[in-house]
């Protein structure tokens, strides 16, 4: 059995994610999506609304669950019996980051990082722009699914 993580805040999902895990599903036989729940870290979804989000969004693939953690996330790979963690990289600018943290996991406990390059329509994707674009006005309705659209505006709404 191939177990693999793919590991993020997803806050929110975007179609960016969702294009990774359909294909980290393809590629493993178990697809684990590890959604970090770090305390410290402010969010406009709590890790309940993000969980829910990609329970629905990831629900054409039955390889494919979805679990939190807070820590490290080769203690999370260690207790789920994950083999590797999948990454989408979306630019060169991505690269650096991404080395030095597959680098550190396999230090700490061997365990490997598979990069899967984003597909091009999806390259500028990030949350973080999704969040400030939809925040002032404009339209993200083709870069996240359509649910996750509706929670976004609603919270919008309700913290401006
Ligand atoms: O979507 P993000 O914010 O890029 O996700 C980052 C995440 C959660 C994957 C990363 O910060 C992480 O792995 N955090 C867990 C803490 C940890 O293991 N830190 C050491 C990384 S080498």
């Amino acid at each position: 059995m191939r177990r693999a993580a793919c590991p993020g805040s997803f806050d929110p999902v975007t179609n960016g994610h969702i294009d990774i895990i359909g294909r980290a599903a393809s590629l493993f036989d178990e697809v684990v999506v590890a959604v970090g729940v770090n305390a410290a870290k402010k969010r406009l979804f709590t890790a309940e609304e993000r969980i829910e989000m990609l329970t629905e969004a990831c629900a054409p693939w039955p390889n494919v669950t979805i679990d939190s953690f807070d820590g490290l996330l080769t203690d999370f790979c260690r207790d789920r019996d994950v083999h590797a963690i999948v990454k989408g990289l979306r630019a060169v600018s991505d690269f650096d980051y991404e080395l030095q943290m597959a680098q550190m996991n396999s230090s700490l406990s061997g365990v490997e990082t598979v990069f899967v390059p984003t597909r091009p329509e999806y390259s500028f994707l990030a949350s973080s722009l999704v969040k400030e674009v939809a925040r002032f006005g404009g339209d993200v309705s083709r870069l996240v699914p359509a649910h996750v659209l509706g929670r976004l505006t609603t919270r919008l709404s309700e913290t401006s």
